[in-house]
């Protein structure tokens, strides 16, 4: 097939299976994906007006274009750009999640980025292994006697929770409450979310916003040793941040900070599980685990796409793509693409080079992402260490959404 033969609009994606709200291809995407990058690289999703991008090269290319943003509207309002108002019941959301870096374009999001940046440095991530190896060891030592556990609940979501919420310094009583927020709060990045989602989400802006509102007021009164502490006291070479960008910005990182990691880490178990071989070889050699948590992330990635406003008009595989519209870059398809990788569909926990997307590219990338390894090859090693007979029970089911794509729990015998 050559590039010009592409047409957008040839199928619609449910016709050749791409459906997010079906489980069995939550469960597993990647034929689906296979047939989009071999027979329709660029397709038009009439379901959600996007346009659906899933080979590696164009991914990787239109995660690095400035003529694309997460927002449009640092240029233009949503009348300018021919774009639907949000419902005005959606604005508690909005309000916490326009103001974090993710949703900005450059310059608030370079002056945002910068600042936040320097407590999320390899050098001030490293300084954290030692709690980190704490939080998981005490989570192990829970397991004594208990027979069976599971994993998600008892291991993988409780890590990345903590460790945001000691670097806030979250009280450990309200702890609790962190978890269900970020996760109503993030039904909104499903496509087309209904409206039982979004009110979910949009009661969730409204405790979780008044909750650090009053922590920032607390800290504002009384300093600490805390991120929200130091980024209210931030004058950074005449940056600041207003109290609605750091409140955003304690949102972002507590929902960044542990759905993708509690996905990844659910995901990459799974995987082992179901390559013994592979599970095995990594017990038998930890070296191994700093390029088999790359491989894990690459081959079933916890974000299954990123989506980007066309600021000015592109040409991808010879479709024209006009300013307003939007694309769905598809990173679970474009971490398997046979163009990029040798065997994409074999788990090779020692791949190198391995050039996967799940961190994203450009301006965007993952700022947690030395975290996000640390947690990860902390958390499997000991893991893997302290209970070598650690079992499956039964295989897992998905939770329903897609976006943000994970199980919904994961049995094991320890
Ligand atoms: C396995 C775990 C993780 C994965 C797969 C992941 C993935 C991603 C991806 C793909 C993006 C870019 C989205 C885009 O370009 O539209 C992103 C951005 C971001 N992530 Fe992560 N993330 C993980 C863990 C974390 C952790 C632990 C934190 C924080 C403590 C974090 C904080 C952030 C932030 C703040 C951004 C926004 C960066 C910006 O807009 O400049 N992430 N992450």
């Amino acid at each position: 097939m050559t590039h010009s033969a592409v047409d957008p609009r040839a199928v619609a994606p449910v016709a050749i299976g791409f459906e997010p709200a079906d489980p069995a291809f939550v469960a597993d995407p990647y034929p689906v994906y296979r047939r989009l990058r071999d027979d329709h690289p660029v397709l038009w999703n009439p379901a959600t007006n996007q346009w659906l991008i899933s080979r590696h090269a164009d991914v990787n290319r239109l995660l690095r274009d400035r003529r694309l943003g997460r927002t449009y509207l640092h240029q233009a309002t949503h009348a300018e750009m021919a774009r639907p108002e949000p419902p005005a019941w959606h604005a508690p959301f909005h309000e916490l999640n326009d103001a974090g870096m993710l949703d900005m374009e450059p310059p608030d999001h370079t002056r945002l980025r910068r600042l936040v940046l320097r407590a999320f440095t390899p050098r001030t991530v490293e300084a954290m292994r030692r709690r980190i190896q704490g939080i998981v060891d005490g989570l192990i030592d829970g397991f004594d006697g208990a027979g069976e556990v599971d994993l998600i609940a008892d291991f993988v979501e409780p890590l990345p929770v903590t460790v945001i919420a000691e670097l806030l310094d979250v009280p450990e009583a309200d702890r609790h409450l962190l978890r269900p927020w970020s996760a109503d709060f993030c039904l909104m990045y499903e496509l087309d979310p209904p409206d039982a989602s979004a009110r979910k989400a949009v009661q969730a802006s409204l405790e979780f916003g008044a909750y650090l509102r009053e922590l920032l007021a607390e800290r504002r009164r009384r300093p600490g040793d805390d991120l929200i502490s130091a980024l209210a006291g931030v004058v950074d070479g005449g940056d600041t941040l207003t109290e609605t960008e750091l409140i955003g910005t304690c949102v972002l990182l507590l929902n960044a900070g542990h759905e993708a990691s509690v996905n990844g880490a659910g995901n990459a178990w799974w995987t082992l599980f179901r390559h013994p071989e592979a599970l095995a070889r990594l017990r038998a050699d930890p070296s191994l685990l700093s390029s088999a948590l790359e491989e894990l992330l690459r081959f079933d990635t916890p974000l299954s796409l990123f989506e980007r406003w066309v600021l000015e008009p592109i040409e991808v595989e010879g479709v024209a793509i006009p300013r307003g519209g939007e694309v769905a870059l598809l990173f679970g398809s474009a971490n398997r693409d046979q163009a990029a990788f040798e065997r994409p569909d074999e788990l090779d926990l020692a791949r190198d080079p391995n050039a996967y997307l799940s961190f994203g590219a450009g301006i965007h990338y993952c700022l947690g992402a030395p975290l996000a390894r640390l947690e990860i090859e902390v958390a499997f090693g000991t893991l893997l260490r302290r209970i070598p007979r650690l079992e499956l029970v039964e295989p897992p089911r998905w939770k329903p959404t897609f976006v943000l794509r994970g199980l919904q729990a994961l049995r094991v015998r320890v």
